[in-house]
């Protein structure tokens, strides 16, 4: 469960009936928002910019935390006080909780803190000089051992009930000699199918799949070879408890 309900889904109307609009927030009035939430208790600066989302290296009473903040406030266009709306609450609070599953089970990610509406803090992977680098960016002096250490991930996190489904070398951080996942905005529940497991396992399979693709591409550059197949096969067993997909074919 998110450790905070999101917010209150009745500012929808208003949304629709134009009399809320967009508004990005400045970085001051951002840190402002995280300092609030009581996140952490002092922002040092934005480590990124991203589609959605903007990732601040923040402390919490002198220790490092990453704070990743989802953007695209909405506030009133017309009488009455600023409302932030909940969109963004609800991808925060997704990828919070997928977090916070895989982490459960045992997968390199950064152990999630808290969340708060449309933010939450989790462990910074960096030092002092910044952020740990991307997979992409770094020239690896062990390929094999990382590849094996991305696969196990991706089993653990397959047991967990957890599919990354935006698996590639840009969010994957190379920090202490280890590999970590990051950025689960996208990622596919499968401990719970709902009433179509089918639709879901699949899309999770695929999911694997396009990851283990993007990271073969990746791979290549060091000679090594991704056994594909095989490992989709049996990650999806392991999604697959019930033998939905079995039961198909
Ligand atoms: N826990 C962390 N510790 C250190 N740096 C982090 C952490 N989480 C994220 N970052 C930094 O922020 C960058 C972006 O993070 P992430 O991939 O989660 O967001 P994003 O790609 O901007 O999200 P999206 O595009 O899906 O909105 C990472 O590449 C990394 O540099
Ligand atoms: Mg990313």
């Amino acid at each position: 469960m998110p450790n905070t309900p999101v917010l209150d889904r009745s500012v929808q109307w208003r949304i629709n009936a134009g009399t809320i609009e967009s508004q990005e927030l400045d970085y001051g009035s951002a840190v402002q928002a995280i300092l609030s939430s009581g996140l952490a208790t002092a922002v040092e600066r934005k480590i990124s910019a991203g589609k959605e989302a903007d990732v601040y290296l923040a402390t919490y009473n002198g220790s490092p935390i990453a704070v990743k903040a989802y953007r695209l406030f909405r506030t009133v266009h017309r009488g009455g006080r600023p409302i932030k709306t909940d969109t963004m609450s609800w991808i925060a609070a997704h990828e919070y909780e997928m977090l916070r599953m895989a982490w459960k089970g045992g997968a390199p990610v950064p152990a999630p803190a808290r969340r708060i509406e449309n933010m939450f803090s989790m462990r910074y992977l960096g030092d002092d000089d910044g952020p740990a680098p991307r997979l992409h960016d770094v020239r690896l002096e062990d390929p094999d051992t990382a590849l094996s250490e991305i696969l196990r991930g991706v089993e653990a996190m397959a047991v967990a009930g957890v599919v990354h489904a935006d698996l590639s070398a840009f969010n994957i951080l190379v920090h202490g000699g280890a590999i970590w996942f990051i950025d689960f905005s996208g990622a596919v529940r499968v401990d719970r199918l709902g009433t179509a497991p089918w639709v879901r396992l699949t899309r999770a399979a695929e999911s694997v799949r396009n990851g283990l693709m993007a990271l073969q591409v990746y791979f290549r550059r060091y000679g090594v070879r991704i056994d594909l197949e095989p490992f989709v096969g049996r990650v999806v067993a392991r999604l697959d408890t019930g033998g939905v997909l079995r039961g198909l074919s």
